[in-house]
Parts: structure tokens; C-alpha cells; sequence
């Protein structure tokens, strides 16, 4: 079988890089930005609900106060009482675990491959756990800034008086360079790229896949539907993910 394939070439592979997106978090509640769902339960994707114009950083610059209102309604729509990892997040962590993962690239911020115990993780977007003061630079815990907003306090500000801004990556903003230097790197030492839960659209993070597979790696993306890159994919698995990963970690330990 296809899974069967690539688990025996993940098994003898040197370095494995797997990049996540938001489709790896759908089974933990969380709605995907776009794309479609096989669940009929499943949330809207984000942006037919919102406006991504709201979230970018033209509109934190000119309206910081309604940016943390919109903000606020987005966390809620995403996060609802706190969400937990799945068996996605779980078999990627066990598969590192195991020796057979070397780094795992995620878009997402809602810190769920660490929860999970994924070690080796580069938060390619940053972090919704976290806030950062746009003036200093000075980071802090999100959660008690959140009460905060929710208190009334928008924009929040720091002690330097400078507007905190959540440290994730807003449109229009390059991504951290460290990360994304890391992440490329990654890419193109890495002999087998699985691109997971993404439709592999926002760049510049979507062109690590092409990166890692001109470099020679076998590329897999693992995803309900058709993504930007599926054409090119070795192996294209349209699955899933709660079934896929942890198949193929099974499979990978029986290669
Ligand atoms: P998208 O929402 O664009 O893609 C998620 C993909 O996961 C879609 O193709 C879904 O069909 C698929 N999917 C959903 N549930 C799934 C499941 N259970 N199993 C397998 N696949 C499933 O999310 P990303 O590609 O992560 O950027 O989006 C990239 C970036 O766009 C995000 O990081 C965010 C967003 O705007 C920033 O905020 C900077």
C-alpha cells in the first residue's frame, strides 16, 4: 500500500522533516483557515467567517484597539475554553520519539505539537502563548494580557508603553528570520518532506515542500483534499490525519 511505501521509506531515511498546518489541529476543535471538511460537525474555516484584512498589520497599525477587539472574537472562535492535542499531534511526537523525526515545521500557534511532546519544533508563525511589546521587543504569558482585553484594556500596552501585539506573525509581516532560516535548512538536508494539514497556499512558508523536493527529499503531503502542491507530491494521501499518522507510525515501526 501507498502508506506501507512510505513508512519503509521514512524507516530508512537519515533525516525526516514533517510541516504542519491547521488541518493537523481540526481534530482538537480547532477550525482550519480554508478548505473543505468531510465532517459535517466540523467548524467553519476561519476565513469565510473573518476577514483577513482585519488581522493584518496595516489594521493593527492604524486601529490597534479594534484589531485586540476582532482578536478577541478570532481566539474564541479558535480556541473556545482551551483545546487539547490529538492523536495527529501524538503520533508526530512519537514518531520523534522513536528516532524517526528530526524536525517538525508547524504554521500553527496554538502550541499543540509541544503539548503533545514534540521536542523538536519550529513555530514557523510564532506563538499565540506569548505577546510582545511593538516598541521594546519585551515578551510576556499571553493569558493574563487576554484577561486584560477582556477587562477593557485595548490596546493593551507595556510597561514601557509601547502596544503589545500578539507574537505570531499578522499578514504583511516576514516571518521571524531565525525560524524560517532553520526551517529551510531543515528542508533541504532532509531525504523525506511530509507536508501535513496544509493547503500548502501561504507563503513564503508553503515553499519549503518545493525547496525540500528540489533538493532531492521524497515529498508526501497528507491532507483531506487536493493542496497547491499535491501534483508534484511522491506520495499524495488524501486522508485523515487522526487516521494517516497514526497508521503510519505503526507502519514505520513494522518497516
Ligand atoms: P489551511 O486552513 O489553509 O489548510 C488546512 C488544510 O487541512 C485544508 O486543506 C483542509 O482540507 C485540511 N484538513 C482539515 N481537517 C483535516 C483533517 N482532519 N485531516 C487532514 N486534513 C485536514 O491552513 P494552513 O495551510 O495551516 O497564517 O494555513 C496557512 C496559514 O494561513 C496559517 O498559518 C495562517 C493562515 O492565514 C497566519 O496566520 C500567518
Amino acid at each position: 500500500s501507498t502508506v506501507a511505501a512510505l513508512a519503509s521509506e521514512i524507516a530508512a531515511a537519515e533525516r525526516v522533516v514533517a510541516f504542519t498546518g491547521a488541518g493537523v489541529s481540526v481534530p482538537s476543535g480547532i477550525p482550519p483557515f480554508r478548505g473543505e471538511s468531510t465532517d459535517d460537525d466540523a467548524p467553519d474555516p476561519v476565513w469565510e467567517t473573518y476577514d483577513p484584512a482585519d488581522f493584518h498589520r496595516r489594521r493593527f497599525d492604524a486601529d490597534p484597539a479594534g484589531f485586540w477587539s476582532d482578536r478577541l472574537a478570532l481566539r474564541e472562535t479558535m480556541y473556545g475554553d482551551g483545546v487539547e492535542p490529538n492523536v495527529a499531534h501524538e503520533a508526530l511526537a512519537t514518531l520523534e520519539s522513536r528516532g524517526h523525526l528530526d524536525t517538525l515545521v508547524t504554521q500553527n500557534v496554538d502550541g499543540l505539537h509541544a503539548a503533545a511532546g514534540s521536542e523538536s519544533v519550529i513555530e514557523l508563525h510564532g506563538t499565540s502563548a506569548r505577546v510582545a511589546c511593538d516598541r521594546c521587543g519585551a515578551t510576556q504569558s499571553a493569558d493574563p494580557v487576554w484577561e486584560r482585553v477582556r477587562e477593557g484594556e485595548r490596546p493593551p500596552t507595556c510597561d514601557c508603553g509601547g502596544v503589545l501585539k500578539p507574537d505570531v506573525v499578522l499578514f504583511g509581516e516576514g516571518l521571524p528570520d531565525d525560524a524560517f532560516d532553520r526551517a529551510q535548512v531543515a528542508a533541504r538536508r532532509c531525504d523525506v518532506f511530509l507536508a501535513i494539514g496544509s493547503s500548502l497556499t501561504v507563503r513564503p512558508a508553503s515553499i519549503l515542500p518545493e525547496i525540500a523536493a528540489d533538493a532531492g527529499a521524497t515529498l508526501a503531503v497528507i491532507n483531506l483534499g487536493s493542496t497547491a502542491r499535491s501534483g508534484e507530491a511522491d506520495y499524495d494521501l488524501r486522508a485523515d490525519v487522526t487516521e494517516a499518522l497514526p497508521a503510519l507510525v505503526e507502519a514505520v515501526e513494522t518497516a
